[in-house]
């Protein structure tokens, strides 16, 4: 009996002593290594690859998902396979609480958070936050594509960071647990989680609402266990998150934009040769592009999905309720002019589809 019990204590030491072997040497890179292309006469160079870590926080389905795959299939063929871009969705490797820090010390190449998430650093980006700035789709396309997305990416000063593109999720929508919001007074008392962003926090709380900032992965936790009643996202988030769950009151509020900062890290960026930047950068207006017109689509087929939902009651933010919310929002506006400049508003006001110069 005491022999078998001997052995037994061996036989387990054993095992855990290879667990932890296996757990070292694989959270070291060690197993499962990089899977090679196939060498192809007509690609040369594969020994040297280059490897581009994309992270993201978002479903593969959806605008931002699919266009950091069509941005990695794009790279690699522009790149004839030098470059590999492997996509990491779902905040399965960083959360958006800490892929910025990953970015800048390398440990990933590339991040695609919100611009809203980026306002501390970035605060001029708070004017892209204003609600009823953006009037449609076009007017999205003109700012994010053109000149006025190139200004916009300047105003980046972390030298450890490049800023590469704007890409789009589409217009923002209310969802509540209790009741449809459709005037002001509806959001009077009531919590809503909202990304981290000063802009977003002012615009809740000049319709005398609270909020509480959690990252993306923690927003359906947030809404099953009841510690907000309400939040903002677009169709294709609470489409895909399934945040409609535990929020049967959407109303279609278009009030604002979700939009995503593509960044590269700046060291990274410097140490690749000038060819395979450009093809790059050519990777990514192409994508860049394409996601404008994925984004429409994408919110379009899964509103239908979700008004199909019985439980799920959809309104329409009927216009003249839009000017009632409009006047709540005049001090965040007089705010955000003082803070990044009455000029910016303007320019991107200006650059809807009527007024687009681009
Ligand atoms: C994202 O789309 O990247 C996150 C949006 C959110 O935090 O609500």
């Amino acid at each position: 009996m005491e022999h078998d019990h001997m052995k037994y204590f061996i036989m387990a030491s054993i095992l855990t002593i290879i667990g932890i072997i296996t757990f070292i040497l694989f959270d070291n890179g060690y197993l499962f290594q990089e899977q090679k292309i196939t060498f192809d006469e007509e690609q040369s160079g594969l020994e040297d690859q280059i490897i581009i870590h994309l992270s993201h926080v978002t479903a593969e389905n959806t605008p931002k998902g699919l266009a950091a795959q069509k941005f990695s299939e794009l790279t690699f063929e522009k790149t004839n396979g030098r470059v590999k871009v492997q996509v990491y969705p779902n905040g399965i490797l960083y959360s958006d609480n800490d892929e910025l820090e990953a970015l800048r010390k390398g440990n990933v190449q590339m991040i695609a958070p919100s611009y809203t998430n980026m306002t501390d650093i970035v605060p001029q980006w708070k004017v892209l936050d204003l609600p009823f700035l953006f009037q449609d789709y076009d007017h999205i396309k003109n700012v994010f594509t053109g000149e006025t997305g190139e200004q916009l990416l300047q105003f980046i000063t972390d030298k450890k960071i490049k800023g590469l593109a704007f890409w789009s999720n589409g217009f923002k929508q209310m969802t509540n647990d209790s009741h449809p919001l459709l005037e002001p007074e509806d959001f009077a008392g009531n919590t809503f989680r909202i990304m981290p962003g000063e802009g977003l926090k002012k615009q809740f709380h000049a319709l005398g609402a609270k909020t509480i900032t959690t990252s993306f992965t923690e927003v359906f936790s947030s809404l099953e266990k009841q510690m907000v009643d309400g939040q903002e996202n677009t169709i294709s988030n609470i489409y895909t998150k399934g945040l409609y769950q535990y929020q049967p009151y959407l109303t279609l509020s278009n009030h604002g934009v979700l939009g995503y900062a593509v960044m590269v890290n700046q060291d990274f960026w410097d140490s690749l040769p000038e060819d395979i930047r450009l093809q790059i950068e050519d990777a990514m207006r192409e994508t860049t592009l394409w996601n404008m017109e994925k984004s429409i689509q994408m919110n379009e087929t899964q509103l239908v999905e979700i008004q199909k939902m019985e439980d799920i009651h959809v309104y329409e933010l009927p216009p003249d309720a839009k000017d009632r919310w409009s006047k709540h929002f005049k001090t965040l506006y007089q705010e955000t002019k003082q803070e990044a400049g009455s000029d910016l508003i303007e320019l991107i006001g200006n650059k809807s589809a009527k007024d687009s110069q681009n």
